[in-house]
């Protein structure tokens, strides 16, 4: 959970103006994001084997432009914030079943 949290502050740091939290957790939040860089980016509209995570928090889930998401994630109706996205990432089929993103115990 602190983990997740970290990397929220690290995404959030591209998003939103930048705090003193932010700044310290960044470096962390960097490495967790490693982890998802390989399928993830931060830029707008760069879409890889996942969708672009800019401008995540906040965000309807399966509504980034041109990124051809599983039907479950359509039509999970989530909107991602700290609380939905560290269930997603502990288990991310077993939060929405059928989702495409395939791994496990990833950011803590
Ligand atoms: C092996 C590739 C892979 C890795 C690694 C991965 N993801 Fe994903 N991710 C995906 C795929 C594929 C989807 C699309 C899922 C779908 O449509 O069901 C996705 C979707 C998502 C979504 C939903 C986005 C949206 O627009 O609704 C979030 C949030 C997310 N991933 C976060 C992460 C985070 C944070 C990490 C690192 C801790 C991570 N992912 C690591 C492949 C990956």
């Amino acid at each position: 959970m602190v983990h997740i949290r970290t990397l929220i502050y690290s995404i959030g740091l591209v998003v939103m103006t930048t705090s003193a939290q932010a700044a310290g957790d960044a470096k962390r939040g960097e490495q967790i994001f490693n982890q998802c860089r390989p399928c993830h980016s931060l830029e707008a509209g760069k879409n890889g084997i996942g969708p672009s995570l800019h401008g995540l928090l906040g965000r309807k889930a399966g509504t980034v432009p041109g990124y051809n998401y599983s039907p479950a994630m359509q039509r999970s109706g989530m909107v991602w914030n700290e609380d939905t996205l560290a269930k997603f990432l502990a288990d991310p089929n077993g939060f929405i079943p059928g989702t495409k993103m395939v791994i496990a115990g990833i950011g803590g």
